[in-house]
């Protein structure tokens, strides 16, 4: 059931054909090299461009700009307390200024930190720390077509045989990814969850829930865990985020606003830590690194995610997203996550090799199609690693209405009915740091 209705617009427009094969060429078939004014539909994240609620920017308006002791920050803790279950906040500019704030204060050089899958910006400020990110994900986290409630779940087998190998006193620190973005979009338990949190106790480390998507996951929890049948999405979320000892938070997802993030926690101790650097990195801790006025919003936004109408909206439209594609015979990860469908372009474009990056063809040819933007999450973006080729197409909160989804389904059509025509790429330029070359790199057609 539709939960909102317009009340600002932004106007956008498809590019003509010529315009988007130059674009295309002028951005070294990087898409993050184009200006968004050429792109159609952008899915390329879904961090930090949702649309905000009318209650949203009226919080914006009564932002308390106080250098200390601000209103919005009283705001923000008592939304946390209340949704997420913690008693001490300390906001930070986005979620990897969280992750800088408390990883920089858990860990240590030489440690390992295992997490059921590190997002990009986790795994490298655990490794800016000196230490090693080890994913354990279920073995069918990557299986594109098996189905399962939560292929997103921690393997605590695969974390077992990790602390055999290495010892427990070089893991301090146990992470819980919800949902799993890098394992595209996967919910994980709360039985999971409490699995986790027992394990953390018998290896003595902090467990902590990166709570990116935590509203989206409590969703999936309502649908697929029984225990969970008739519960309502803020109890689930209590419950579950409240098996962690601190949380990392991105705002600019389940926060429903375009800047934000912070580290949550009920231990004093670990609190008093994080509330120093914090002052080192992001700024006294009433405001972190952000405005008053987007402290204020992330309030409201919090609240706003657990709503049911919400919730039920968002994960609906991504999943009806997932049978358009389908229905057009577009091989997608099944089933569909929370924030984004992920295509094939494996099985998609089996004429490429690895080597001829098949996600980046089929993200260029979306856009060339469409004007539609993806992002690959493949070889091009993982070098070296034997992950699936896909492309996430991921959806903005509130922002797209059904026709911009259907008109991706339709380019996507089109680009499978000339798939053997498409071409792979090759790199023409990359940085120096192979792990992110896919922000920056240039490619060109082979
Ligand atoms: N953790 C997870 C699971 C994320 O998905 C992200 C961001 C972050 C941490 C970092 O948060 O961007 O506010 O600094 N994910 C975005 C994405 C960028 O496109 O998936 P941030």
């Amino acid at each position: 059931m539709v939960a909102y209705k317009s009340k600002v617009v932004e106007r956008i427009q498809l590019p003509s054909r010529e315009r988007r094969e130059r674009a295309l060429e002028q951005a070294g078939y990087n898409v993050f090299d184009l200006a968004a004014e050429d792109v159609f539909i952008d899915l390329l994240t879904d961090s930090g461009t949702g649309a905000m609620s009318d209650e949203q920017w009226a919080a914006l308006l009564r932002g308390d700009e106080a250098y200390a002791g601000s209103r919005s920050f009283d705001e923000l803790e008592s939304a946390v307390g209340e949704v997420m279950g913690f008693s001490n906040v300390v906001p930070t500019h986005q979620g990897r200024g969280a992750e800088n704030v408390l990883y920089g204060t858990l860990l240590e050089d030489g440690d390992v930190a295992l997490n059921n899958t590190h997002f990009d910006t986790t795994r490298a400020h655990v490794a800016n720390q000196g230490a090693d990110p080890v994913d354990c994900p279920v073995a069918r986290a990557h299986d594109l077509t098996v189905d399962g409630p939560f292929k997103g779940n921690f393997s605590l087998d695969r974390a077992r045989s990790v602390v055999d190998d290495v010892g427990s006193e070089r893991v301090p620190l146990v992470i819980l990814t919800v949902t799993n973005n890098s394992a595209a979009g996967q919910p994980v338990s709360v039985e999971n969850t409490r699995r986790v949190r027992e394990f953390a106790d018998e290896i003595d480390a902090t467990f902590v829930i990166d709570a990116c998507r935590f509203a989206e996951n409590a969703a999936f929890v309502a649908r697929r865990e029984a225990e969970f049948a008739d519960a309502e999405i803020g109890e689930i979320a209590r419950e579950q985020l409240g098996y962690a000892d601190a949380l990392v938070m991105s705002g600019k997802k389940d926060g429903l606003v375009n800047a934000g993030g912070f580290v949550a926690t009920d231990d004093e101790a670990l609190f008093e830590k994080c509330k120093q650097r914090a002052i080192l990195y992001e700024g006294f801790p009433t405001y972190g690194g952000m405005a008053g006025r987007d402290v204020a919003a992330m309030a409201v936004g919090l609240r706003e995610a657990v709503e049911e109408a919400y919730v039920t909206d968002r994960i609906d439209q991504v999943r009806a997203f997932a049978a358009m594609l389908e229905d057009v015979g577009v091989p997608i990860y099944t089933p569909p996550g929370g924030h984004a469908v992920y295509l094939d372009a494996g099985a998609t474009l089996p004429h490429l090799s690895p080597d001829e990056f098949p996600g980046q063809a089929l993200v260029c040819a979306l856009y060339r199609e469409g004007g539609v933007r993806g992002v690959e999450l493949g070889s091009f973006a993982f070098p070296g690693t034997d992950r699936p080729e896909l492309v996430r197409l991921a959806v903005p909160r509130r922002t797209y209405h059904d026709e911009h989804l259907e008109h991706v389904a339709e380019t996507a059509a089109a680009v499978l009915e000339t798939r053997e025509s498409i071409d792979g790429l090759e790199i023409a330029s990359e940085p120096a740091v192979p792990e992110l070359r896919h922000f920056t790199a240039s490619l060109e057609p082979i």
